[in-house]
């Protein structure tokens, strides 16, 4: 199986990516690295836990890892997620341990341990966590099989900002560091992840499964779908972050192409930004596999036949 480390900041979406992969045999989860995002760190790393606990997979190692962007105050999005980040389901308090080790550790070790060219790192939150591990550690940089991110929009713009995507938003230095890291990015913009909304056919299927991830997990797609629901009169929520997994399994589901990507880091009106040469107009590297299309109807298949399987 390909091995990945996810880096994540649950999230209900959050919590989707996680049990796409843990459905997956194809994938062999070496350890959940969090970081601050959609709410604070420890409630980042307590989620982890409580979707493992759900999933009955407390052997998966969780490392907690940056409190708070590189440079700047950390900011959240409680008015998506709910207080908890999770809300939905009714939650415990985690029985699970919160491994020792600092997730920046964690990435570097491993990374030097594995073989050259076997870890895929996916980014399912700010990119605080990668970049300090690239700063600690450069050489990893060139030990890395792919980074597939969920993170940054062109066409589509922003959805904290008119201009930036959230996870990019949250720490725009360590994003800009990633991206020019040298690393085979592959990223999941919001020109995708708008594109796979739970519909309530689609959820439907998933709530027909009434198993205890299952039904967590439906708990929380309802609780997330409201906000676009509400706000936009939409027909769902925006499942992103598990469309990062998704890739790993069927990267025939997206579209996109090569390009040159860079992030705003200076300007304060289109801070965030990440600036997408998708017409090739600079003679700028190519940087990224940007995606722009999904096949939503065969993604909501993979998620409910793997989420069946847990
Ligand atoms: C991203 O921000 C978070 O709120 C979601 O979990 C996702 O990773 C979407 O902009
Ligand atoms: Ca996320």
């Amino acid at each position: 199986p390909r091995k990945i480390i996810i880096d994540t900041d649950p999230g209900q979406d959050d919590a989707a990516a996680i049990m796409l992969a843990l459905g997956s045999p194809e994938l062999d989860i070496l350890g959940i690295t969090t970081v601050a995002g959609n709410v604070p760190l420890e409630r980042t790393s307590t989620n982890a836990r409580i979707i493992l606990e759900f999933c009955s997979r407390p052997e998966v190692k969780v490392f907690a890892g940056a409190d708070r962007p590189i440079a700047r105050p950390l900011i959240t999005a409680e008015h998506v997620h709910g207080k908890t980040g999770l809300d939905g389901p009714e939650l415990h308090e985690p029985q699970m341990p919160l491994q020792a080790q600092h997730a920046v550790d964690f990435i570097v070790e491993t990374l030097k341990r594995e073989p050259a060219g076997t870890v895929t790192l996916c980014t399912l939150g700010p990119l605080t966590n990668i970049a300090l591990a690239l700063k600690k550690a450069p050489e990893i940089a060139g030990r890395v099989r792919e980074l597939v991110m969920m993170g940054g929009g062109f066409f589509e713009g922003g959805n904290i900002t008119p201009a930036a995507e959230f996870n990019v938003y949250v720490d725009p230095e360590a994003a800009a560091a990633v991206f020019k890291a040298g690393i085979p990015i592959v990223m999941m913009p919001l020109d995708v992840t708008h594109k796979v909304l739970t519909l309530k056919s689609r959820v439907e299927k998933l709530r027909a499964i009434g198993s205890r991830p299952a039904k967590a997990l439906v708990e929380m797609l309802d609780f997330f779908e409201r906000f676009d629901v509400e706000k936009y009169g939409s027909d769902g929520g925006p499942l992103h972050d598990p469309t990062v997994i998704a890739y790993l399994l069927k990267p025939e589901l997206f579209a996109g192409r090569n390009c040159n990507v860079e992030v705003e880091t200076a300007s304060p009106l289109t801070v965030g930004m990440t600036v997408v040469d998708w017409w090739q107009v600079t003679g700028r590297n190519h940087n990224a596999l940007v995606m722009k299309d999904v096949d939503a109807d065969g993604f909501f298949a993979l998620l409910t036949e793997r989420v069946g399987r847990l």
